[in-house]
């Protein structure tokens, strides 16, 4: 049997579609700067993506961009002065920073209430204690709206997450939890992944290793969430090797298609959120 795909870009578009309504009935388009700093390639690319998609829907975005060279102090200058602006409701710093940065100071220094990446450990910490806090980040956020087209009831899933970043592996490992599912998180140090995955009902794959996750990774019938956008011969292609796993597993996001879309329309979800908060 053929797994389900679970297609992120639709489910985005109609996202889209809902986002751009509320904007249409707000007083003033919300706003969300992106600091970018140096030229990371890939950066460059989801910022692109993050402003066009904004565009798209009427929701304005100014880029602010410093040199690789520029100083801890310049950036924290920035974020200070648009921590104060009233016309910008969302601030993001596009990670990863060049290594000068220390990248805690960064975060911590943004408006908890402007975070729409919801890194803060104001944010972080509230999500923690199952409390709301102002904004959870996109991805996750977007792996639970994933999750929720396949899986009616998480409460007592077995889920692997592989990698245990700030932006994906841990925010989604306490919001599944916050759902009652039983969490795991793998990392570099972690030995025999695999016997770990073959027992999940859910495996998300954010390791950035191409084509980890193999057929006898997992149990038949598991949903499986690709986090991973790697380069493979030219194309893009995800941590699961997708054509290995796809007549054995019960669902699966597609690379690409599943959930880079989703995070994007999650983004612009919470800088909507941000303008209520603030103004609304
Ligand atoms: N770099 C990779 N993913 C992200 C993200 O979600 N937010 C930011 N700020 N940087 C990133």
């Amino acid at each position: 049997m053929s797994a389900n795909i679970i297609d992120g870009k639709a489910l985005a578009q109609n996202i889209y579609e809902n986002l751009q309504a509320q904007i249409y009935a707000m007083k003033r388009a919300p706003r969300l700067d992106i600091v970018l700093m140096g030229n990371d390639d890939a950066s460059e690319i989801y910022v692109r993506n993050k402003m066009k998609s904004a565009e798209k829907i009427g929701l304005k975005t100014v880029l602010h961009r410093l040199n690789k060279n520029d100083t801890e102090a310049d950036l924290l200058a920035l974020i200070d002065k648009l921590n104060v602006d009233s016309g910008v409701d969302g601030i993001i710093v596009q990670l990863p920073l060049p290594e000068q940065i220390n990248t805690h100071n960064i975060i911590n220094r943004i408006s908890p209430q402007k975070d729409v990446d919801g890194f803060h450990p104001v944010n972080t910490g509230m999500l923690q204690n199952n409390e709301e806090p102002y904004f959870v980040a996109a991805t996750p956020l977007g792996i639970m709206r994933l999750l929720q087209t396949v899986c009616t009831d998480l409460s007592g899933k077995n889920v692997v997450i592989i990698g245990a970043s700030l932006i994906v592996g841990r925010p989604l490992a306490t919001l599944l939890l916050n759902q009652e599912c039983t969490v795991t998180i793998t990392h570099i140090h972690t030995q025999n992944i695999k016997e770990l995955t073959q027992k999940a009902d859910i495996v998300v794959a954010a390791c950035g290793v191409a084509n980890m996750v193999k057929a006898d990774w997992i149990k038949e019938g598991a949903v499986l969430i690709d986090v991973g956008i790697n380069r493979c011969d030219g194309k893009i292609c995800g941590d699961i090797d997708f054509a290995a796993v796809q007549n054995k597993a019960g669902a699966i996001t597609p690379v690409p298609g599943g959930v880079g879309p989703m995070t994007v329309a999650m983004l612009l979800q919470n800088t909507i959120r941000a303008y209520m908060q603030q103004h609304g």
